[in-house]
């Protein structure tokens, strides 16, 4: 990866200035300047502007805002403009348009209307795109390239024939022999044996269960085509513009399943990652803290860009909450305090036209004269009193496992029990970890553990014959592992692993389990340490680890519940909250992690600098000694911070306890 691309902390938005009057962007760029914003990201959606018809570039208008926007000092993520064909495209080439798992054509009139596979969209784009490499390359206000947008949103996967057939090249590629391809898939069940690839289709809708690893190869296959495509795009940007790095920004979030970031991670020069709160979530805050903490595991812990996040509401949920005073600042310094090192939002005006008009934006509907603008401008003051953390690395004693392969197996149909969540059982965890008052990374599970004082294995279906070992070395040395229930049923090929489950971890933990029991929804069984449990439960024998708690009721009463090997612990429920904080709480202790911070009051750690935020409703005091950047206030032995704010200290002395 390349240097940071902007300077301090900066801010940022998506600009949009082909919704506005020419009138407007002389006011745009003075409000931006008012407001502190560093760099915009421009061209998201132009598409259509840009190139009117086929081969017709119109780049007058774009050189001109181009121009206000570096006199102005404001500095350029220059979009490749790809994500959003325009209606000629199209409407020539309907081949190109996305179908979904029914057969169902996906018709134009929104964005991202293309296949990922499709040749004849990929000739048009990468056209544009060496014409914008061309034209503002060089450009001074041009300082990174934005490749698409989102790839895969809305278009991670395509069913059609144009995509089945690259899939068979794809696995033709992988497995060489259509035989290997039939051990790997278990074809021998069900009639499914395949003679060539040639028989092979996506996994579309079928009459009863479809073949798991032919639904876990697509989802690889799907990752890696968006990846090969933002390579394509990347390729021409390198040729012909080699000093300006490139990127594209992630959607990592919890309802988006469909790219393996750690494969992407490689290819990019800057890790970029966009993130609204989604108040679907009980925890809501808990999973940004989470969706932060595992982009920086994404990046291999050093500093993100945040590229896209909102003022306030989005329109995309069934109810679109709005964040109250001070929410802005609290949250935009979650980002940083987590390790991004630009806060960007969607978008710089909100719309008066489209679907997205209910968005929020750093210019509301109700103008400069508002309180969001002035919240933004408050925002980004702060962002530049704290600009010189900018490249610090957050401070963490435990690591979370995750793994995209994973999540796909975890959730597919036919389980013990479709309540099992792969999401669920993760954020759990890590809420957990995070209240009791410790930093977490968020890694994958070929991530180098030697750090760390603690690992946490949640839910981890599918594992590979490499993890157990590297946990086996993580206890060998006085580090503590914990794995929770339905963690190394299979291998990569989502094949059981034999002999009693959790398969990879049975010598790890020294037990070993014959059946699964899982609970009927709604269901309690209770511990005999006083706490209770739902979900599931399995016939579990010791074979060396030490009972912690059993049940006391259940399908399985007298049943461990919680075991340790030595420092290797086995949750094999899902305990309720409150117990899953307790035992955390008592890992952590065990392991000397050093804990700051409770629920509501987040202590963060990036070099020298402590983040305190207080979501909680009353005054949080922490100790530490330095400077408070925001206000440029000494601090001597601890600092007060009021609900609702945040304090980023640059600590003269790193105390016990912060
Ligand atoms: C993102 C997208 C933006 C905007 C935003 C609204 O997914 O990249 O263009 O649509 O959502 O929340």
């Amino acid at each position: 990866m390349t240097s940071f691309p902007f300077d301090g902390i900066a801010l940022g938005c998506d600009y949009n200035p082909e919704q506005w009057p020419r009138s407007v962007w002389p006011e745009d760029i003075a409000l931006m300047q008012e407001a502190g914003v560093g760099f915009v990201t421009l061209g998201v959606f132009s598409w259509a502007l840009l190139e009117p018809e086929p081969g017709r570039f119109d780049f007058g208008w774009f050189d001109e805002i181009l121009g206000l926007l570096h006199e102005g000092g404001i500095a350029v993520d220059m979009a490749t403009a790809t994500a959003a064909p325009p209606p000629w495209l199209t409407a020539a080439h309907p081949e190109m348009l996305t179908v979904d798992e029914f057969g169902h054509t996906l018709w134009p009139g929104s964005r991202q209307s293309w296949c990922p596979s499709s040749p004849v969209f990929r000739e048009h784009a990468l056209r544009l795109v060496a014409e914008m490499a061309r034209r503002y390359g060089e450009h001074p206000a041009v300082r990174l390239w934005h490749v698409s947008n989102e790839l895969g949103c809305h278009n991670g996967r395509c069913w059609c024939d144009v995509s089945a057939a690259a899939f068979r090249a794809w696995l033709a590629d992988r497995y060489g022999d259509v035989e290997k391809l039939n051990d790997t898939w278990g074809t021998a069940f069900w009639s499914q044996h395949y003679a060539s690839f040639d028989e092979v289709l996506p996994p579309r809708i079928t009459p009863a269960v479809p073949n798991p690893t032919h639904q876990l190869d697509f989802a690889r296959f799907c990752s890696d085509e968006l990846l090969d495509y933002h390579r394509a795009e990347r390729d021409v940007l390198r040729d012909i513009c080699p000093s300006v790095p490139v990127t594209t920004n992630f959607i990592i979030s919890s309802h988006q399943s469909e790219q393996d970031y750690f494969s992407w991670a490689p290819d990019m020069d800057v890790i970029a990652q966009d993130h609204y709160l989604d108040h679907r979530l009980p925890h809501v805050h808990a999973e940004q803290a989470f969706t932060d903490d595992l982009t920086r595991g994404v990046a291999g812990g050093a500093p993100w860009l945040l590229m896209e996040s909102a003022t306030s509401a989005v329109n995309w949920q069934p109810v679109n909450i709005a964040k109250r005073p001070g929410e802005l600042l609290l949250d935009s310094l979650r980002h940083v305090a987590r390790g991004a090192d630009a806060v960007a939002f969607f978008q710089w005006r909100a719309s008066r036209a489209g679907g997205e008009k209910f968005h929020s934006a750093l210019v509301p509907h109700a103008g400069r004269d508002s309180m969001k603008f002035r919240e933004v401008v408050e925002l980004g003051a702060a962002l530049t009193a704290i600009g010189e953390v900018a490249g610090s690395h957050v401070v963490a004693d435990v690591a979370l496992l995750w793994d995209w392969n994973a999540w796909w197996a975890c959730d597919l149909g036919s389980h013990p029990s479709a309540e099992v969540r792969y999401v669920d059982a993760v954020h759990r965890w890590h809420k957990a970890v995070t209240d009791a008052g410790a930093t977490a990374d968020v890694v994958s599970p070929s991530a180098d553990l030697s750090g760390y004082k603690v690992v946490v294995v949640p839910t981890l279906y599918l594992v590979d014959d490499t993890l157990a070992p590297a946990l086996a070395e993580v206890v060998a040395r006085g580090g503590h592992v914990l794995v929770t229930y339905f963690s190394g049923i299979v291998d990569t090929c989502d094949h059981i692993r034999l002999g009693g489950y959790p398969g990879a971890f049975r010598e790890l933990l020294g037990v070993r389990s014959e059946e699964f029991a899982p609970l009927a929804p709604g269901a309690t069984v209770t511990l005999d340490d006083g706490g209770t449990a739902d979900l599931w439960t399995e016939l579990l024998t010791t074979a060396g680890a030490e009972v912690v708690a059993s049940y006391t009721d259940g399908p399985l009463p007298g049943t461990p519940a919680v075991t340790r090997n030595g420092t290797a612990w086995y949750i094999a429920t899902r305990l309720d909250e409150a117990a899953t904080a307790a035992l955390a709480e008592r890992v952590l202790d065990e392991a000397g992690v050093t804990r700051t911070g409770s629920d509501g009051v987040e202590v963060v750690r990036r070099g020298k600098y402590v983040f305190v935020l207080n979501r909680s409703s009353t005054e949080a005091v922490v100790p530490v000694t330095g400077t408070e950047l925001i206000s440029g206030t000494a601090v001597a032995g601890s600092v007060s911070v009021a609900a609702g704010c945040a304090a980023v200290i640059r600590a003269a002395v790193i105390q016990e306890g912060t």
